[in-house]
């Protein structure tokens, strides 16, 4: 069992994520800009769960609490939010899920020049921060429904062996098959995936296409 702040978990991707993790048997922690907000996402969650297992307060105290932070903002509050909780997030595993889409072309791939969202996060954070990114091609509309089986892999990249075996957990627990994708700096490729994805989302009239690895037994 972990403590898990999910930074942005009022969020579509970030309450799917938590509840999913709640449900599993982690400890959940909604953060917020406003810890009202996180409360009644949290009180959602519990209902949704029969159960009084997570929490909400502002990101700051989520941060502060958590063992495990996860960012689910958009690109735009990607910097302003790590800045808020960088404190926070030392020697932690910090898992983030952004994708760096420039609206309104978001079936473009536009990635920033340090190369992608993670690794601007991991140069904001430090080398003591274990960054790991994950979950960017996971649609929220899989994850709101926990009994729903994703038809979806995790591509998980990050330069410490450790937090990538963790974050592999996290998403098996979540109901999800994840593959270790290789170092921080593949994470272009994913991130950039998920354009591609939104453009078949668009053309094909769904609502969270996804990706599977095959050739693995
Ligand atoms: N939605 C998906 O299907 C999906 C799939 C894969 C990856 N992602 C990625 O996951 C991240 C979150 O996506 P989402 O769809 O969950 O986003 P969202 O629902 O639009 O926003 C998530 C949370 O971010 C916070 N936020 C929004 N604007 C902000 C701002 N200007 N400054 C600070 N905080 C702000 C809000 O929390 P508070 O108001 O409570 O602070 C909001 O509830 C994005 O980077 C997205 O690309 C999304």
């Amino acid at each position: 069992m972990s403590i898990i702040a999910v930074l942005g978990g009022t969020g579509h991707e970030g309450s799917g994520l938590a509840l999913r993790w709640a449900r599993a048997g982690h400890m959940v922690i909604i953060g917020s800009r406003t810890a009202d907000k996180a409360q009644s996402a949290a009180a959602e969650i519990n209902t949704l769960l029969a159960s009084p297992s997570v929490t909400g307060t502002d990101n700051v105290n989520a941060a502060r609490a958590a063992q495990i932070i996860v960012l689910t903002v958009p690109y735009g509050a990607h910097q302003s939010t790590i800045a808020s909780v960088h404190e926070h997030c030392q020697h932690k595993v910090f898992v983030d899920v952004t994708v760096p889409l420039v609206p309104p072309k978001v079936a473009r791939v536009q990635m920033p020049a340090a190369g992608s969202a993670s690794q601007e996060a991991q140069a904001q954070l430090g080398d003591a921060v274990k960054v790991v990114t994950a979950f960017q091609n996971i649609g929220a509309d899989h994850l709101k429904d926990a009994d729903h089986p994703i038809d979806c892999d995790v591509l998980v990249c990050g330069d410490d062996k450790d937090a990538k075996a963790t974050v592999i957990g996290l998403a098996r627990d979540a109901g999800m098959q994840a593959y270790d994708a290789g170092p921080l700096a593949n994470a272009v490729v994913v991130e950039g995936l998920t354009s591609v994805l939104i453009g078949l989302n668009i053309k094909h009239k769904v609502k969270a296409s996804g990706i599977k690895i095959t050739g693995i037994m």
